[in-house]
């Protein structure tokens, strides 16, 4: 019998964990036990899809919002931290606006937010804009493959947005990734350049002012206002 199921279950494409399941049900009637089987496959399958995406995703360190200290960061009225852990910005598909020196936190609250994103099943990428940037200049399968991961994505990630020049074919791809999320899905962004500064790394005028236009139109602009972490914590050693 059990030989049997488990071929079902290859056939059937049902997760290996079915072996396990079945035996523990206890149920009363056919439906409670079918029932309680059906859930715990989706379950399995859903965490299967979670720890994917959090594999695929490109963080290269995993952050939480666990004991993440909010006292040096000026959060929106309309967005405050209860607001931003709703993740309903995503939902709403605005963006975020991380800005503040070097040291501050952005990067970790980003990836935080991208981590609880995927946690309650949401797709999130994220890229260092000139990792992005390369990507998409390189070979076309390359950038066939990050167009469709974001295109795929509830949130793209940007992180260290103009730190470094770009070219202005560099700048025209970007622009290109920001209107395509536009409306369609939420973008965070990592920067210590204020608006005023954005055309000298994007280099065009229109450009960037179309860039601003389409970032910041349903934004929310977060402040870090502390002293850098690295720093501090290199003091105290
Ligand atoms: N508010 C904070 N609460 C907890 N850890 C922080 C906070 N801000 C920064 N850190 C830690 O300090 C380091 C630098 O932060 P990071 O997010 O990389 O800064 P930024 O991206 O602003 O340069 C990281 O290891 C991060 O986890
Ligand atoms: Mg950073």
């Amino acid at each position: 019998m059990r030989e049997k199921i488990g071929k079902y279950q290859k056939s059937l494409r049902l997760s290996t964990k079915l072996m396990e399941i079945y035996p523990s049900i206890e149920a009363d009637s056919h439906e409670e036990f079918l029932l309680q089987l059906l859930e715990q496959l989706d379950n399995d399958r859903k965490n299967k899809k979670r720890i994917r995406n959090l594999n695929n995703a490109g963080f290269s360190v995993i952050k939480t919002l666990n004991n993440y200290d909010f006292s040096q960061i000026n959060l929106p009225d309309k967005m405050q931290l209860h607001e931003l852990e709703t993740l309903r910005f995503i939902t709403n598909k605005e963006n975020l606006i991380l800005y503040g020196a070097v040291g501050t936190g952005k990067t970790h609250l980003a990836v935080a937010l991208g981590v609880k994103a995927i946690n309650e099943g949401k797709r999130a990428v994220f890229y260092r804009v000139h990792d992005l940037v390369n990507e998409l200049e390189s070979e076309s399968s390359k950038k066939a493959k990050a167009l469709k991961k974001i295109a795929k994505s509830d949130l793209l990630i940007l992180d260290e947005w103009g730190y470094l020049p770009l070219h202005q074919e560099g700048a025209r791809l970007l622009f290109d990734i920001v209107s395509s999320c536009y409306e369609t899905k939420s973008i965070i962004i990592t920067t210590n350049i204020e608006f005023g500064r954005w055309k000298g790394f994007l280099f065009d005028e229109k450009l960037t002012a179309a860039i601003v236009d389409r970032l910041v139109h349903h934004s929310h602009m977060i402040m870090f206002t502390g002293q850098s972490y690295r720093m501090i914590n290199s003091l105290i050693k």
